[in-house]
C-alpha cells in the first residue's frame, strides 16, 4: 500500500504510463526512470511551455550539440576538477553514499553540502552516522568526479565524458552563436537535451536520476552595459527571496519582494538574473505551483558552483521538502574565458567604440524531471475513492477523451467519427468504450483529461453530445456543430465548462 503522497503518485504513474523504473526485467537499477506514452506526451507539453517563455525571442537561438565532449572541454571548463560529491563508503559492505545526504537524514541539518568537506567529515563522525545499507562502519568522505567517462573510437585513446550540462555546448559554440545573431549582444543560445550525472546514491525516483534532460539558456552581454531592456515585463512580479546574507544569519522566512526592488536593492547581482527569475516564477506558477509554495534561495559560498558569481535556486515545496526545479546563476565570463584559455581562440567581441571584451553569461537551467514531478504533486487531488490529476489543460497529456455511452444501436460509430474529427483538427484524444462510464470517467480524472466527450442516445436525435470537466464533473450538452469552436475557446483558456454548452442538472 502506498505510505505517502510520493508513493501514491509512484504508483499512479506505474499503473497508468507516466513513468516506471528502468531495466525493471533485470531487477532495476537506481537513478533510471523510464518514461510512458502519458509520460513522454506530459514532458513533450511542458518543454513547449518552457519554449514559450524562454525561447520564443529574436535572438534567443536553440542548438542541439552532442552529449559526448572530449576530454579537454571539461578540462578548460573546470568540470573535472570540480564536478565531485563528498562520497562515503561503507568498510563493510562497500556500497558508497553521498555523505551529506545522510547528515541530513540523521539530522534535522539541511542543506549540508554548503558545510564544506571538513564540517561533512565532522559531522559524520560526531553522530556516529553508520552504513544505512548494512550498518557497517564508515571511512572518512572523499570527494568523487560524478561524470560519465568513456572512451571515444573504438580502439580507445581518446577519453571523453558525458555532459553534465548543457550549457559547455552553448559555450563552446558561443563565435558560431554570436556569428548567427548577427554579432549583435545581447543574445543567448538554448538547448534541451539530455545530460547524464554519474550520482553516488541516487534516491527519490524522478528528483535526482543519472541520466535526465535539461532545458539550459545561456545569455551573453556586455557588462558595461548590463541593463536588461526586457525586465519591465516581469518587474512587477513579487517572488520569495532568501539572500546569501539571510541565510548567513540564520533566518529561514524569505522575503517577498518584486523583482525591480530586489534589483534595486542589490539582492539579484544583474538585471539578467533577476529578469529570468522572474520569467521561471510565472513559468512555474502556469503549470501549477502555487506562488506561496515557491521561493528562490540564494546559495552559500561553499554550495556554489566553480563559475559562479552569484546563484539563486528555484525551489518548489514538496510533500518531502523543498525541491530545486531550476538554478540561475551569474556566471560571468568565467567560461568563455577558460575555453579562450583551453582552446587557444580569441572570446572576445567588438564594442562601438573600438574596444574588445569577452561578455558575460547569466544562466537558467532547469531538469524536465523536476518540473515534471512538481506539476504531477500540484496537480493530483485526492476526492473520496477518486485519484485527479488537475493537470492545467496546455500540460495535459490527453486534452479529450470520447466515450459512447454504451457499445450498441450504432454508438461506437458515431462516437469514433467524432473522434477522428477531432484528431484531424490536432487534438490529443483517447477513444475509451470498455467499462461503465463511470470507471471510463474515473480513468479520465486519474490520468488528467480535461473533457470527457460522451455520445449517448440523444446524439441521434438532436445531433448533441455531453460534455464533461474534470475538475468539477459538471456536465453540459452541446450541439455537435459548435464543438470545434468551443473545444478551441476552452482549450486556449477564453472559455469554461459552463460556457461549452448547456448544463445538465442532476437530481
Ligand atoms: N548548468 C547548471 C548545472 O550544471 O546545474
Amino acid at each position: 500500500m502506498p505510505q505517502n503522497l510520493q508513493d501514491t503518485i509512484n504508483a499512479l504513474a506505474k499503473r497508468r504510463g507516466y513513468y516506471w523504473p528502468s531495466y525493471e526485467i533485470y531487477g532495476g537499477q537506481s537513478g533510471y526512470i523510464t518514461y510512458g506514452d502519458l509520460g513522454t506526451k506530459l514532458k513533450r507539453n511542458i518543454t513547449a511551455q518552457w519554449r514559450r517563455h524562454f525561447t520564443a525571442r529574436q535572438n534567443v537561438l536553440e542548438i542541439d550539440a552532442p552529449i559526448i565532449n572530449p576530454e579537454i572541454v571539461f578540462q578548460a571548463s573546470g568540470h573535472i576538477a570540480n564536478f565531485k560529491e563528498h562520497s562515503t563508503q561503507c568498510t563493510q559492505c562497500h556500497r558508497s553514499h553521498r555523505a551529506d545526504h545522510l547528515i541530513e537524514d540523521k539530522t534535522p541539518l539541511e542543506n549540508v553540502e554548503a558545510m564544506g568537506g571538513d564540517a561533512i567529515t565532522r559531522l559524520l563522525r560526531e553522530h556516529k552516522i553508520k552504513c544505512p545499507r548494512c550498518g557497517g562502519p564508515l571511512a572518512d568522505p572523499t570527494l568523487i568526479l560524478t561524470m560519465f567517462q568513456t572512451e571515444i573510437g573504438a580502439t580507445g585513446g581518446l577519453t571523453g565524458y558525458a555532459r553534465p550540462e548543457a550549457a559547455q555546448s552553448m559555450f563552446i559554440n558561443f563565435k558560431r552563436g554570436h556569428q548567427h545573431a548577427r554579432e549583435r549582444l545581447p543574445f543567448a543560445l538554448a538547448q534541451i537535451g539530455k545530460v547524464m550525472r554519474n550520482e553516488i546514491s541516487p534516491r527519490r525516483g524522478l528528483a535526482r536520476t543519472r541520466e535526465f534532460t535539461i532545458m539550459e539558456l545561456e545569455l551573453f552581454f556586455d557588462p558595461q552595459n548590463p541593463r536588461c531592456p526586457w525586465l519591465h515585463e516581469v518587474e512587477d512580479e513579487t517572488v520569495n527571496l532568501l539572500t546569501e546574507s539571510m541565510q548567513a544569519d540564520g533566518e529561514k522566512t524569505p522575503i517577498e519582494t518584486t523583482i525591480r526592488d530586489a534589483v534595486d536593492d542589490g539582492l539579484i547581482l544583474t538585471e539578467w538574473n533577476a529578469y529570468y527569475i522572474g520569467v521561471s516564477k510565472r513559468f512555474v506558477t502556469g503549470y501549477g505551483v502555487p506562488p506561496e509554495k515557491q521561493r528562490f534561495r540564494a546559495h552559500l559560498p561553499d554550495e556554489r558552483a566553480h563559475y559562479s558569481a552569484q546563484t539563486y535556486d528555484h525551489e518548489v515545496q514538496m510533500s518531502f521538502g523543498w525541491l530545486e526545479v531550476s538554478g540561475h546563476a551569474y556566471r560571468t565570463d568565467y567560461d568563455l574565458k577558460s575555453h579562450q584559455k583551453g582552446a587557444e581562440v580569441d572570446m572576445t567581441v567588438l564594442r562601438e567604440d573600438g574596444t574588445r571584451f569577452v561578455p558575460h553569461v547569466v544562466e537558467p537551467s532547469f531538469g524536465l524531471g523536476r518540473q515534471f514531478l512538481a506539476a504531477l504533486e500540484h496537480a493530483y487531488e485526492r476526492r473520496g475513492k477518486r485519484n485527479i490529476l488537475r493537470l492545467p489543460r496546455d500540460l495535459a497529456p490527453i486534452q479529450i477523451q470520447v466515450n459512447p455511452l454504451v457499445t450498441r444501436d450504432s454508438l461506437p460509430e458515431k462516437a469514433r467519427e467524432i473522434h477522428a474529427t477531432l484528431q484531424e483538427a490536432g487534438y490529443t484524444t483517447q477513444y475509451d468504450q470498455s467499462g461503465s462510464i463511470g470507471r471510463r470517467y474515473a480513468r479520465a480524472d486519474e490520468i488528467g483529461t480535461p473533457l470527457s466527450i460522451t455520445i449517448d442516445y440523444d446524439t441521434q436525435d438532436t445531433q448533441t453530445i455531453t460534455i464533461r470537466d474534470r475538475d468539477t464533473w459538471t456536465q453540459v450538452r452541446t450541439p455537435i456543430k459548435e464543438l470545434p469552436e468551443k473545444l478551441q475557446g476552452y482549450f486556449s483558456g477564453r472559455l469554461e465548462i459552463l460556457d461549452l454548452g448547456e448544463k445538465i442538472e442532476r437530481d
